[in-house]
């Protein structure tokens, strides 16, 4: 007899995902970034390959291999990662999960390392980052028929999340609290909110990131589905 055979509910959609941190160079051997294993929007690509999408994967620096049957472009910064985004596109579902660096150090990189000179730290002055999510949801045209943010916080997880929807313009937020306690950056579980555009609120139990990852999949199957 056959083995039962995966649940495909994907089959054929194009799906993207960004994942990781972003590096944003201060010279050739300093960067900014902040702290992401990539292991969630990681297990997410996976998931959706085994559900039978076309997937790509746009992923800042990580230790991880690359997910099995998915395309893997690999970025430094946030303006690379939302030129990558822009090139993998369309897409029927679009996940932004990476950690984006939020702001970037003003001057570009130069060749030559900064050295200490004796008269204390020059002050390193910042210039904010393109939102790639933003950008993506807010597009007239092209626009992906799902477009799903991550939130993480320390603090009023559920009430940034909301804002959160609403500014960015897309259609579903994944919050989860990365405040200490929680351990989740990093770690190998997650516990996630679902926010929906009309403010309400599905907290699932704690769970691994691969089993989060393959709810979740799942939820956006269903949320396609018939589209
Ligand atoms: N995001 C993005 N590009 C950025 C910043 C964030 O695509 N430059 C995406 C993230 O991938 C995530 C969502 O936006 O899906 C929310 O990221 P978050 O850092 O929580 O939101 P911010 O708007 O940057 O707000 P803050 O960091 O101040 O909480
Ligand atoms: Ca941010």
């Amino acid at each position: 007899r056959a083995a039962p055979q995966e649940a495909r509910p994907l089959e054929g959609r194009r799906v993207l995902v960004t994942s990781g941190p972003t590096h944003e160079p201060i010279d050739p051997v300093r960067y900014l970034a902040n702290r992401s294993s990539g292991r969630q929007g990681h297990a997410i690509a996976e998931a959706a390959a085994r559900a039978g999408a076309v997937v790509t994967l746009v992923s800042g620096p990580v230790t991880l291999p690359d997910p099995a049957g998915v395309a893997v472009v690999r970025v430094e910064t946030a303006r690379e990662m939302l030129t990558a985004v822009e090139a993998a596109l369309p897409a029927d579902i679009a996940i932004f999960a990476a950690a984006v660096a939020d702001w970037r150090p003003e001057s570009e990189a130069t060749t030559k390392k900064i050295k200490k000179d004796g008269s204390g730290p020059a002050p390193l002055a910042l210039a904010e980052n393109p939102d790639i999510l933003a950008t993506i949801a807010h597009r007239s045209e092209g626009r992906p028929g799902l477009v799903v943010g991550f939130a993480a916080e320390t603090d009023s997880v559920i009430d940034h999340a909301r804002a959160k929807i609403a500014r960015k313009g897309c259609d579903l937020i994944v919050a989860n609290d990365v405040s200490a306690e929680g351990a989740v950056m990093g770690g190998a579980d997650n516990t996630v909110h679902l926010i929906g555009r009309d403010g309400a609120v599905e907290s699932w139990p704690k769970a691994a990131k691969d089993e989060v990852a393959r709810r979740l999949v799942a939820r956006f199957g269903e949320m396609v589905a018939g589209s």
